[in-house]
């Protein structure tokens, strides 16, 4: 049976670990607290910024997948999850002699800093505006610069189940709509884990996809679609326009083409399965 280690394995980890431990596949679920994992998936305690603890991964690993995230936003954080993490983990894989045919590292479309509205893919500029995206950028290329095969999948917002904000927004009378059209880029979780798990049997991959749905959509028309769904007024527009820190249009051509299928391709889809 071949067996894959999801490190860090939270929101999105335990989707993808569920989904590959039906498929028949010897999952391990490492996390600092790894009680509540799914049914299926062998837990290992184990902390990524702590290289003591990376000394007994299970032998023999066919895939690594790395998806923890920060604990929080300060940059101590970020580069304790995803710089020092991925160093740790090759580090610890080539120490023990381990020679796992690909590793999978989530990043975010926070590496780039387009802000005008302007359309995005793996080739686009990728120069990020602050510390966080840099520090995306640094894992990645640790990745794909290590022993072991890399590919980096870069995700927009991720939703679904118990990660419902709009929906929670809109519902309660909170939202309002930006003052200018901003363009933002989701990913429901379980095509997070079908896209990582695709990326694990894809022959020849890429180095890097987006892990966003296919339709980039403005915020407002999110708010205005959930908002006749759920029977509430449509939010307004606020009245101060403030430019978006983040304002972008990610394309998931090359994930489709590599012949993924989105179970939700956007977010009519996607929000109205959570409705
Ligand atoms: N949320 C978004 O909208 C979004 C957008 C773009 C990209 N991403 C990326 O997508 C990936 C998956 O996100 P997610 O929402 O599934 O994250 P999540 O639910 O917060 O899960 C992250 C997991 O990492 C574990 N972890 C954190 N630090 C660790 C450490 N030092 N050692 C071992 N395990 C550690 C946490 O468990 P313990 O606390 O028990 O260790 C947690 O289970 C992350 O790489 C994230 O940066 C997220």
């Amino acid at each position: 049976m071949k067996r894959v280690l999801i490190a860090g394995c939270g929101y999105v980890g335990s989707a993808l670990a569920a989904r590959l431990a039906a498929d028949g596949f010897e999952v391990w679920g490492m996390r600092r607290s790894p009680d509540g994992l799914p049914a299926g998936v062998r837990p290992l305690a184990a902390d990524l910024r702590d290289p003591a603890t990376l000394a007994g991964l299970p032998a023999g690993l066919a895939t690594v997948f790395y998806t923890a995230a920060a604990d929080g936003g300060a940059e101590d954080e970020y580069r304790a999850a995803y710089v020092d993490g991925p160093r740790n983990l090759l580090a610890a894989l080539a120490a023990q002699g381990q020679r796992p045919r690909r590793v999978i590292f989530t990043s975010s479309t926070s590496v780039y800093s387009q802000s005008g509205g302007e359309w995005v893919d793996e080739d686009s500029r990728a120069e990020p505006a602050g510390f966080r995206g840099r520090m995306m950028l640094e894992g990645e290329s640790i990745v794909l610069g290590g022993p072991f095969p890399g590919v980096v999948l870069r995700l927009g917002g991720i939703y679904g189940p118990g990660r419902t904000s709009y929906i929670d927004r809109v519902r309660s009378g909170a939202a309002e709509c930006p003052a200018i059209t901003t363009y933002t880029n989701r990913i429901h979780r379980d095509d997070c884990a079908g896209a990582l798990r695709h990326l694990m049997h894809l022959p020849s991959p890429h180095p890097v996809y987006l892990g966003v749905d296919r339709a980039p959509a403005d915020s407002c028309d999110v708010l205005h679609w959930l908002a006749a769904a759920l029977g509430k007024p449509a939010p307004l527009r606020a009245e101060e326009a403030v430019r978006p820190r983040s304002n972008k249009r990610c394309r998931s051509d090359r994930l489709a083409s590599s012949g993924y299928t989105f179970l939700y391709p956007t977010y009519r889809e996607g929000f109205a399965a959570l409705l």
